[in-house]
């Protein structure tokens, strides 16, 4: 449904390409992370999978990217509001602050493309209840708790009915509480069919998470696979990715020869326990 082909992007004036020869395709219902070192172009795939390159970033593009047939560079970002939405890692860039109330803030959006009364009163109530913020509808967004406000802020953009919702490093301004509200909320968006790429550097979450890992190096897709595929490959430091916890213990218990065992190491906690639970002791 997503389809980028042969996509290269350099910014106006820079020396050498962002993003360089992107093939990729992203099925309908997918929870892709994007992950890398900085510099890496994740924010910039961010931008280009959002349509606001070359609208917004101007600059030099060749190949294309399309959601659902539509070609996302030649159609303006405005028109894309019902195809794809940017979610940035600083909820206050996307609040408002035009209205007082959770609820109005969602309406906002709405309001401007002018949508009848009925419909925006229930897509607000669905923004509402996919966020968990139901109960917080009526609070001001500045009274509310990052997580909460970051919520807010998805909710701003899935109100508005995007089929692939695109976030850059939503969790960083984020203790782990409100990472998790988040990480949570784009689980249930996933589950009613929303189409979720997210930039990130939490590689925990990223492994509990997502279904699949695209890794960017100096602009290229360097590896793209499960998160087990891409995480725990030897090579995932070259790519500037620090392994997970739960790798770090298993490689190390596997060199040691503490554990025996054959196949990936595990990324996640539910691995790491399939990998030191089932051990063979020896000599028990
Ligand atoms: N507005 C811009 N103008 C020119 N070059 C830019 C611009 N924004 C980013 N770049 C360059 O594009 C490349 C990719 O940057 P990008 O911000 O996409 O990386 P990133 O993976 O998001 O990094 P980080 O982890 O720091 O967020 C880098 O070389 C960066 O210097
Ligand atoms: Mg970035």
């Amino acid at each position: 449904m997503i389809a980028v082909r042969d996509f290269t992007y350099t910014y106006p004036a820079a020396p050498r390409p962002a993003l360089i020869d992107i093939n990729l395709e992203i099925a309908p219902g997918q929870f892709v992370g994007v992950v890398g070192a900085n510099g890496a172009g994740k924010s910039t795939l961010c931008y280009a999978l959002s349509g606001f390159i070359p609208d917004f970033y101007r600059g030099d593009v060749k190949g294309s990217l399309s959601v659902a047939g539509r070609d996302l560079c030649k159609t303006p970002v405005a028109e894309l509001a019902g195809e794809v939405g940017l979610v940035f890692a600083n909820p206050f860039n996307q609040i408002t602050g035009a209205r007082f109330t959770v609820r109005e803030e969602l309406a906002f959006g709405l309001e401007n493309l002018g949508r009848p009364r009925d419909e925006m009163v229930a897509r607000v109530d669905e923004a509402l209840r996919l966020t968990g913020l139901t109960e917080l509808a009526d609070r001001s967004p500045y009274a509310l708790s990052g997580g909460q406000q970051q919520r807010v802020a998805i909710a701003s953009v899935i109100v508005l009915r995007p089929k692939v919702l695109v976030l850059d490093e939503p969790t960083s301004q984020l203790d782990p509480v409100g990472a998790r509200e988040v990480f949570e909320t784009l689980d249930a968006l996933t589950g009613e069919g929303a189409t979720v790429i997210l930039a990130e550097h939490k590689l925990e979450w990223i492994a509990a998470h997502a279904d699949r890992v695209i890794a960017l190096r100096g602009g290229r897709v360097a590896a793209d696979g499960t998160p087990r595929e891409v995480l725990a490959d030897a090579s995932a430091e070259e790519l500037g990715l620090m392994p997970t916890r739960y790798t770090l213990a298993a490689r190390l218990a596997a060199t040691q020869g503490v554990v025996k065992r054959d196949g990936p190491l595990p990324v996640t906690l539910d691995e790491a326990r399939e990998f030191f639970g089932g051990r063979q002791r020896e000599g028990a």
